[in-house]
This record gives structure tokens, sequence and C-alpha cells, in this order.
């Protein structure tokens, strides 16, 4: 069976395909750069109604629009106008194709693609991203939360840094390059409640610091030093409650080189394995979303056209997992 899937919680325009197999044979992201800083969520709906027949059509060079099974798309997290047209593009493709049609869960996507495209297969795992930053363990039957930001999210965070220190968007990389240059430690506050985080005074201090005339490189490599301690000790403290095998990162934040090695270095004292996907799986993309389809579709779900309303806050736990037959021990 073959699967397209289209991705649109926020900035990014994701169109992939996917076979049962778990093979990708399709897989692009643009992401939407608004001209002055800051996203407007109907800004960035327009920029998919936009890309989306563009990235469809070029998927349909690589695989036939008659060889398509499955029309999956992301239901939720993610802004209001943004999913409205991920959906209603599903939809279109749905009732032209006369193929069915079935929404996801996109946190759960970014978890399902990774355990694909590496050898992870009951991880507990780090989710970070510009949206959502949580550690989720499979338990019981659900995907389950164990930690979370009790405010914004770790790439919102960064972001939110190099804005105001001007900087592109996305801000993350170039926090991690400046990061790079960094030499002195300067006292941020670190924020760990439990097993939840919180990087809005984290944030607000470290601005306060570029302001009093502390180096930017040093302001980087001291924010990034607090905030990935702080997801470090969460991720520690949740594989303790667990016992999982494996620790797993995910989302746009992922991708960051200091992050994966404080968690290399903690998954290592813990004597468990250590995975992350490769860049294009890390960030948001169509794939996951045509992965997760075929999981649930093959599995029994189905879903009638009624019910592909958009789930805004579409929360990891509230999804039904029909596709894990057995917890792995
Ligand atoms: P979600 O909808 O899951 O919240 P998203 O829309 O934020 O996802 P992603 O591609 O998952 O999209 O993540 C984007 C985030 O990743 C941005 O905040 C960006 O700054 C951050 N990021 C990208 N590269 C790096 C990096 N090298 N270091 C730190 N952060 C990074
Ligand atoms: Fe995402």
């Amino acid at each position: 069976m073959i699967c397209i899937g289209l991705e649109g919680t926020a900035e990014k325009t994701g169109v992939g395909v996917v076979t049962s197999d778990g093979e990708v044979l399709f897989n692009k992201t643009t992401i939407y750069l608004p001209p002055k800083q800051g996203i407007h969520p109907r800004e960035a709906a327009d920029h998919h109604a936009e890309v989306f027949p563009k990235l469809i059509k070029e998927a349909f060079e690589v695989v036939d629009k008659d060889e398509i099974d499955l029309i999956a798309f992301s239901q939720g997290p993610g802004l209001g106008p943004c999913l409205r047209v991920t959906a209603t593009a599903a939809r279109t493709l749905s009732l032209a194709l006369k193929k069915p049609i079935i929404g996801v869960n996109h946190c759960v996507s970014h978890i399902e693609i990774g355990k694909l495209t590496t050898d992870a297969e009951d991880p507990l795992t780090l989710y970070v991203s510009g949206g959502n930053t949580q550690v989720i363990a499979y338990v019981s039957n659900k995907y389950r939360v164990f930690g979370e930001t009790l405010d914004i999210a770790i790439g919102n965070c960064l972001d939110q840094f190099a804005r105001f220190c001007n900087l592109p968007h996305p801000g993350g990389p170039y926090v991690e390059k400046l990061a790079e240059k960094g030499e002195k430690l300067i006292d941020l506050p670190y924020t760990v409640k439990g097993m939840d985080i919180s990087f809005s005074g984290l944030l607000t201090s470290a601005m306060r610091s570029y302001e009093s005339g502390e180096r930017l490189e040093d302001v980087c490599f001291s924010l990034q030093e607090v905030a990935f301690s702080m997801l470090t000790e969460i991720t520690e403290r949740a594989l303790a409650h667990t016992n999982k095998p494996e620790v797993m990162l995910v989302g746009g934040v992922a991708v960051n080189n200091r992050l994966r090695e404080m968690l290399k270095i903690m998954s290592e004292e813990q004597n468990v394995d250590f995975y992350v996907p490769e860049k294009q799986f890390c960030g948001d993309n169509g794939a996951m979303i045509a992965w997760l389809g075929i999981l649930q579709y093959i599995n029994g779900k189905r879903m009638a056209l009624e019910e592909t309303r958009i789930i805004p806050n579409y929360r990891t736990d509230m999804v039904e997992v029909n596709w894990i037959k057995e917890m792995p021990k």
C-alpha cells in the first residue's frame, strides 16, 4: 500500500509518499519565511495553500497518482488556519482520487518516523521543536507525556532570543553556531519543576544579559548549556520512571549537536541506546504523516469525511494506539 502524507501544522509545508514496507519514495518540505519577523498563522496558511499543489504535483512525478491507496494529513496539534488548509487539501485529494483519508497526530508521527528510520523499538522520546517540548513514552496502550514545558517550547525560546538579537528566523541554527565560540558560562535561571520545565524566565534573563553587554557568543553558549541541561535532566528522570531501554531525540531542535552530545552522554551513563533520525526526519515532514497514516490504516482505523475536522490541541495521549500489538519488554 502507498500513502501520501500532508504536513502543515505551522510554518512548514511537507508532502511525503511512503509504502507499507516503510520505504520513503518522496519527502519534500518547504518553509514559510515571513518578510517581517514573527509568523502570522493566516499568512503561513496562505503559503500552504500556494505550495501544497506544487509539492503534490512533484510527488506525482515520482509516484503515479493512480498508485496512491491512502491520503493522510496532520489533524493537530497546530495553528487553526494552517490545519484547515492542510485538511482541505487532503479532503480534496481523497475525493479526487477516490481513496480513503486519515487524520493523524503530528507529535506521534515524529515518534513513529523516528522508530522507522532508526533502530529504536520502544524508546523514551524527547520531542523538541518550535511548538512542542515533551518527554514521551509508550506505556499501557498509549503514548504518555512524562514531562513537558510549562510555557514556551525550546525551539520557540531559541527563536525568540535570536529575533531579539536581530538574527534571522529560525534562530536555532544561528544560536548553535554562535554558541560554539562561547567561552564564559553566564549565570542564567535553571527551572525544573518535578518532571516539567519552564523556559520563559531563562529567555528573559538571556535577553537582559545580552542587553547589559555580555558577548553574544557567551549568551548563546550559556542559554544552550542551561536549557539543554534542563531537558537532559527530565529525560534522565523519565528514564528512571519508565525503565525504557532506549532514548530517542526527535523534532527540529534534534539536529543540534550540543543537545545530541548531552543526551548521548546521559544515555551512556544510564546504559541505554541513543537514537536520532537523519535530518530530513527530525523536523516537520510529510513522510512521517504518511507513515503514521499507514500504521493506523493497516491496523483497522477508518475515518469518515465528517471525522476529519481539525483538532488544534490534539494531545499525544488522546491518540488510540492500534498499531502496537504487544508491549515490548
Ligand atoms: P512542531 O509543529 O512539531 O512544533 P515546528 O513547526 O517547530 O514543529 P520543526 O521543524 O520540528 O518545526 O522545528 C523547528 C525548530 O527547530 C525551530 O524552532 C528552529 O529554530 C529549531 N532548530 C532548527 N535547527 C536547530 C539547531 N541547529 N539548533 C537548535 N534548534 C534548531
Ligand atoms: Fe513538528
